[in-house]
């Protein structure tokens, strides 16, 4: 049995209907934790430059919990780690999403020979910026990023730089015919003031896309029970967003569709995309996609979860094991019909703003 600790009131304080993480504990499918290298806060609030060049500082990668995350340099956080693991569940993310979207690399009805300029926002290992890279050589395409987690072989008209997106962006106004964004739910903290950025870098007549996610299950054979754990993931994400100051229910509050008007671009197209998890579904495209979302999101579970649970929520690092591993017995049950959500937004700089 795991034993309570010095987090007690982390711990045991229940919040929006999430069970304390004591919960969680269990004997009998209680894993080993891995060690806890480093417990201090990332969230600091050290002024900090907007842009830094790949300095050896940056590759100083912060430890924790046996991964590795963006280093503690400035404001800039990301819950996800930043190592091998995590890189080769990117790739196979990028092929969801591939699939997700039939084959393509956007859904913006871009004029492809006119491609100048293309910039990818939160690049993470550049899958997708190398890709775009490759299907339009005569296109510049750079990919930013806080963490220096991208390869050096690339297209030689694909380069990456370290930019935190919360911050002003360091191009020049009117710079690219398409900015593009997947997946930074928990990772901004005002949204509107992004899309604004956004808006300025974009020039006159070209696109912004922003293909995102909503970390919540779905269940098609039943519904979810109260304090189940699959009940208390969906929550606990929606609370770790309000405590780190940033949301990840951008899908809930439809803050894609909102922050793009706001900050004036026009022709938003939405579209919803049910992620099958797992094999169940009948139809040969919706069961594709089902088995590459599994094969993504059991490749780095503890990835996906613990940053948030332990240093974002408080939960200690045993709790957050043995709910993993109640998390990996449920989305591996059969019974289930599970499901989540990504959603594409696109829409246009207006020729005159
Ligand atoms: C879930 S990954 C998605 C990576 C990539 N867009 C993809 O779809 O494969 C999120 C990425 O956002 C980056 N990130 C987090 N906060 C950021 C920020 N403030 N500015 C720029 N990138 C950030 C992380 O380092 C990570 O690489």
């Amino acid at each position: 049995m795991v034993e309570q600790s010095s987090h007690k009131t982390a711990n045991d304080t229940p919040s929006a209907g999430i069970l304390p993480a004591s919960h969680w504990a269990h004997p009998d499918d209680e894993p080993s934790a891995a060690g806890n290298d480093d417990t201090s806060s990332l969230y600091t609030s050290d002024s900090f430059s907007s842009t830094t060049s790949v300095a050896s500082s940056l590759r100083r990668f912060r430890s924790l919990h046996g991964r590795t995350y963006h280093s503690e340099i400035g404001n800039a956080v990301s819950w996800t780690p930043n190592d091998q693991k995590h890189i080769e569940m990117l790739d196979l993310m990028h092929a969801t999403c591939l699939t997700a979207i039939h084959e393509k690399l956007f859904l913006a009805p871009l004029d492809t020979e006119k491609l100048k300029s293309v910039l990818d926002v939160g690049t993470g290992a550049g899958h997708w910026a190398i890709d775009m890279g490759d299907l339009y050589p005569n296109a510049e395409v750079i990919g930013t990023d806080i963490t220096p987690m991208q390869p050096s072989w690339v297209p030689p008209n694909v380069s990456f730089q370290i930019d935190d997106a919360n911050l002003e962006w360091t191009f020049s106004d009117n710079r690219f015919d398409f900015v593009h964004l997947r997946f930074l739910v928990g990772c901004i903290t005002d949204w509107n003031a992004f899309y604004r950025e956004a808006f300025r870098c974009t020039k006159p007549g070209g696109w912004i896309e922003h293909f995102e996610a909503y970390v919540h299950w779905y269940d098609d054979a039943e519904p979810i029970p109260e304090g189940s754990t699959l009940d208390i993931y969906n929550k606990a994400f929606s609370e770790a967003g309000k405590k780190a100051g940033r949301t990840f229910d951008v899908l809930p509050d439809d803050i894609q569709k909102k922050g793009m008007e706001a900050a004036g671009f026009v022709d938003i197209q939405v579209k919803d995309i049910k992620i099958p998890f797992g094999p169940w579904p009948e139809d040969a495209h919706e069961k594709e996609l089902g088995l590459l979302a599994k094969a993504y999101t059991l490749a780095d579970l503890e990835g996906w979860l613990v940053f948030t649970f332990t240093e974002i929520l408080g939960w200690e690092p045993e709790y957050t094991q043995v709910f993993i591993a109640h998390v990996r017995k449920e989305i591996n049950n059969p019974k289930r019909k599970l499901s989540f959500r990504y959603r594409v937004v696109y829409g246009r700089k207006p020729e005159t703003s």
